[in-house]
């Protein structure tokens, strides 16, 4: 869709004047407003489990879906599983085109991504990023788990946004949570979560490019860990200077 300024500057009031109430509501609230198409991308992560519990448990009309890159954990895989039968709801999968994938690994191999921050995001555009732009097609509004203290890139956005890549308005439900809301509410409403998250791990991507972190590293810190802190996003969230914070 196009950005419309005056719809931006709607929801906003309409998040300022609700800020206040619990994340169902004010989902529910987003889905009268955007009545087009509300998507929510979960990757399984605390985060994710709890939008999912909010979207399934309030029968929220918000299609739910994964983008399965083929490398990710076994755990993971687990959580989906889990997550399924506790939910009895389904999770739309996107999956990366077979031939790019092939010609991928004709090319570089299984590990090209430790070889450069290119061929790092290379596999990332094949494997999460093309699936995803297929996943927001003829969307209006995409949720996604983002919080802003998973890291200093992410403070500089905002929890409503238009993401001009994808031609939607972006919203982080738990963007003001901090670590603690998050595992405190799992841990009230028995979610189902990934057990790498009792292991010292705490933003999980694909099994090759995520690992666990050390007390007092950064909350992204065992991801992409061989590379420099400001390359570490993969292009499904792009940095608020190509969005319109409000
Ligand atoms: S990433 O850009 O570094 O991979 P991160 O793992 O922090 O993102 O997750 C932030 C949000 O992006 C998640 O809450 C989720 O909404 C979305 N996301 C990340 N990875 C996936 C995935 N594989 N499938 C669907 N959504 C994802
Ligand atoms: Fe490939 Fe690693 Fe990106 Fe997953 S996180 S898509 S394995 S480079």
């Amino acid at each position: 869709m196009q950005y419309n300024a005056g719809l931006h500057a709607e929801v906003n009031a309409l998040l300022q004047t609700h800020a206040e109430e619990a994340p169902s509501v004010v989902l529910h609230l987003l889905t009268e407003k955007f009545d087009q198409g509300v998507v929510f991308s979960t990757s399984f992560g605390l985060e994710d489990q709890v939008i999912t519990h909010l979207i399934f448990e309030n029968a929220l009309p918000i299609r739910v879906f994964t983008l399965d890159t083929g490398r990710n954990f076994q755990e993971t895989y687990q959580t989906w599983s889990d997550t399924l039968i506790r939910y009895q709801a389904s999770i739309e999968v996107y999956a990366p085109v077979e031939a790019a994938v092939t010609a991928l690994l004709d090319q570089k191999g299984p590990n090209s991504f430790y070889t450069s921050v290119e061929n790092r995001q290379e596999c990332c555009r094949i494997r999460k990023v093309e699936p995803l732009g297929r996943a927001l097609q003829g969307q209006s509004l995409w949720i996604t788990g983002i919080r802003a203290d998973q890291s200093k890139n992410r403070k500089d956005m905002n929890w409503l946004e238009w993401d001009d890549a994808h031609g939607l308005f972006k919203f982080h439900p738990l963007f003001h949570w901090d670590f603690e809301r998050v595992r405190a509410f799992i841990d009230a409403h028995h979610i189902p979560y990934n057990p790498l998250h009792d292991q010292g791990f705490v933003s999980i991507g694909c099994a090759p490019c995520t690992r666990a972190i050390q007390p007092g590293e950064d909350f992204r810190a065992g991801r992409w860990w061989w590379e420099e802190a400001s390359k570490k996003e993969c292009g499904l969230h792009l940095p608020a200077a190509t969005t319109k914070q409000s």
